[in-house]
């Protein structure tokens, strides 16, 4: 199966999202410290998966634009827009590349979870950066590949793929190739999180509330983020120049 096709099957099963939900919440915390309290005018989320990290932090946006390519994502973020009552947000179910927003039109853009998944990554780089305002942010998060704990993880994905389990393959992304291109492109890095997302074998000892709280006693917050230098998962906010 061709790759985009392969990405689009697997985000179609949304119990991923029920299983990994500690993650979900701790984004969403994370984005709420790195917007801290500022209000943005026109913000976009992209890719969105069920919308929980840009719906529960909608009171700081005037106007929300929600994208992703799974239908069964995106219905999930209009059952949350709708149980919650949040009005100022649209919806766009399809391809990254395919829509047409035109440069310099969002004051913040949040895109989580999707340089692992696409298959041309500077692409996507240099398309979310010409869609933000001068002077606007954009929250970015990667995987370092070149992260000890990302090579751990690989192990372990290895092994399990040896017997036939998850054939699906990330990219390996470099924390530098994400920094570089952003400061090539004139943005200035304002802040960054550090954590671990996996927790590779072990993940089902642990019950979803038990992770968060694991996670959050070993990486703290924004403001205080303990043992830093052992998370490979970065959340990035950077500003426009
Ligand atoms: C790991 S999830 C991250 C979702 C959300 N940002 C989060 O952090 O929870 C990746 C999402 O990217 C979407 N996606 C992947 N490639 C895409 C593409 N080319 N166009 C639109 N959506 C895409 C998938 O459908 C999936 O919902």
């Amino acid at each position: 199966m061709e790759r985009k096709a392969e990405v689009k099957t697997f985000f179609e099963k949304t119990d991923i999202y029920f299983y990994f939900d500690y993650n979900i919440k701790i984004r969403t915390e994370i984005v709420a410290d790195l917007i801290n309290n500022t209000t943005y005018d026109c913000v976009l989320d992209m890719p969105c998966g069920n919308g929980f990290i840009s719906l529960k932090n909608s009171k700081n946006f005037k106007e929300l634009t929600l994208v992703d390519f799974s239908k069964n994502m995106i219905a999930l973020s209009k059952e949350m827009a709708e149980e919650e009552k949040i009005e100022n947000v649209s919806f766009i179910c399809g391809d990254i590349f395919e829509t047409d927003f035109e440069d310099e039109s969002f004051d913040l853009i949040i895109s989580l979870g999707i340089l692992a998944h696409l298959d041309d990554i500077d692409k996507f780089l240099n398309y979310i950066q010409s869609k933000v305002k001068s002077g606007g942010n954009v929250i970015i998060q990667n995987t370092n590949s070149t992260h000890f704990y990302s090579h751990l993880i690989r192990l372990y994905l290895g092994v399990r793929q040896l017997f036939g389990k998850d054939k699906y393959r990330l990219n390996k992304v470099p924390a530098s190739r994400v920094e570089d291109s952003f400061q090539k492109a004139g943005f200035k890095l304002e802040k960054v999180f550090r954590y671990n997302q996996s927790f590779i074998g072990f993940s089902r000892l642990f019950s979803n509330d038990r992770k968060y709280q694991l996670t959050r006693k070993w990486f703290g917050d924004v403001n205080n983020n303990k043992n830093a230098s052992l998370g490979s998962d970065y959340i990035y906010l950077f500003k426009k120049d």
